[in-house]
């Protein structure tokens, strides 16, 4: 059996499926492993490397395309080499059902099966492949990192014989797995950080890493069964706004995570709020490419409102493509490691396997 993997579109993707170090891991289930020229030459790594672990690689693309069972990538690849798919082939990576609709449409209608990664179930057995968690995880960490460049004073408490500058405070909105790495690195950094979440689980979180909890006042746990956030009501956004509203008046950075899976995400920093801003504030929105949690955010642009920088971008892990291909690289293969059946070496689509089940497009 082949897994192969053929280069993304570079404009928009800089990470890699696959690294050298995971090769080995593929070959010792008795899979080979297929990768087009110049791979992640892009990230330095040139196909030496992965020649050096066992890999081949191709020239033509046609021949990984028409050889592998199962490819695996980040995104989901063109139409025209979609269409070069054929029945019972494995397509495994983030394939954003809700988007591309459609095209999964066609290929399940071909018999070729799609797994899409963000479909992962949050539970034990799948934290090794939650490709949702380890990038998230890193974006979180970039945000702050990337706000903290544009803001333009120190970060934290310094007292010196001039005199004493006084520490960030940073606002961070959503408590999940990318605010809560937010909070640490802000934490680390100096500042003073604030949270608020719509789960009232993360109020512990957020204090075990050293921040303070914005709890919207009488508000009920906005959490589904599954753990992620459920739709507030017009109620609910009001007492929220209100809590908000004043808060931001004093904020330095705001980091913005609310996101409800599948749907477009929430606004919570509306235009007028932002007027009331301290000018020299910064917005850095992680929601950005799921419709911004502020209302001014633009993708991949920074906006000066009287000057209040707000800025996010489609792709913020293309920052720091080398960690997150190799947690990437990591996830997908304990998500093969699953799929495989070393026994009968073959791939096995057991719908009984919750993971295989949740994560396979139908
Ligand atoms: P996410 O990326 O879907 O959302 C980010 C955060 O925004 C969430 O904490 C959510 O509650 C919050 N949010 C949504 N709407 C909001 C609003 N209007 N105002 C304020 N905050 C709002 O969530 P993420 O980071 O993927 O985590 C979801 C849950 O899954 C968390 O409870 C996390 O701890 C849990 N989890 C569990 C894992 C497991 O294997 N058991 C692995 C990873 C995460």
């Amino acid at each position: 059996m082949i897994i192969g993997s053929i280069l993304e579109n570079k404009n928009i993707e800089k990470r890699v499926a696959i690294t050298p170090d995971i090769i080995k891991k593929y070959l010792s289930l008795g899979l080979k492993v297929h990768l087009c020229e110049n791979y992640a030459s892009h990230l330095g790594i040139a196909d030496d490397e992965y020649e050096a672990e066992g890999a081949k690689i191709f020239k033509d693309e046609n021949e990984i395309l028409s050889n592998a069972n199962a490819i695996l990538q980040l995104n989901i690849l063109s139409q025209q080499n979609l269409n070069k798919l054929q029945k019972n082939q494995i397509l495994v990576g983030v394939l954003n059902p809700f988007t591309h609709h459609e095209k999964l449409k066609e290929l399940v209608s071909k018999n070729i099966k799609c797994f899409s990664l963000e479909l992962l179930p949050r539970i034990t057995r799948a934290q090794s492949m939650d490709i949702l968690s380890s990038q998230a995880n890193l974006a979180g960490y970039k945000a702050v990192i990337d706000s903290f460049a544009y803001f333009q004073k120190a970060i934290p408490m310094m007292m010196t014989a001039a005199g004493t500058i006084s520490a960030a405070k940073v606002l961070v909105v959503g408590a999940g797995v990318a605010g809560l790495q937010a909070i640490a690195t802000a934490k680390r950094m100096g500042a003073i950080v604030f949270a608020t979440d719509v789960r009232l689980a993360s109020k512990e979180q957020v204090e075990s890493l050293g921040g303070k909890f914005l709890t919207v006042e009488g508000s009920e746990n906005l959490e589904t069964e599954g753990g992620y956030a459920k739709e507030t009501t017009d109620e609910f956004k009001q007492k929220q706004e209100d809590l908000l509203k004043e808060t931001l008046k004093k904020i330095d950075i705001v980091i913005c995570t609310a996101l409800i899976p599948g749907k477009k995400a929430p606004i919570i920093i509306k235009k007028e709020m932002i007027d009331e801003m301290q000018a020299g504030t910064v917005v850095y929105d992680l929601a950005a490419s799921q419709g911004g949690n502020s209302e001014m955010t633009k993708v991949d642009e920074v906006i000066n409102i009287n000057g209040v920088k707000i800025m996010g971008e489609a792709n913020i892990l293309n920052k720091l493509p080398v960690s997150a291909s190799n947690l990437y690289a990591k996830n997908i293969f304990n998500f093969v490691n699953n799929l495989y059946d070393k026994e009968k070496k073959n791939f096995e689509i057991n719908l009984e396997d919750e993971i295989i089940e949740k994560t396979m497009v139908k």
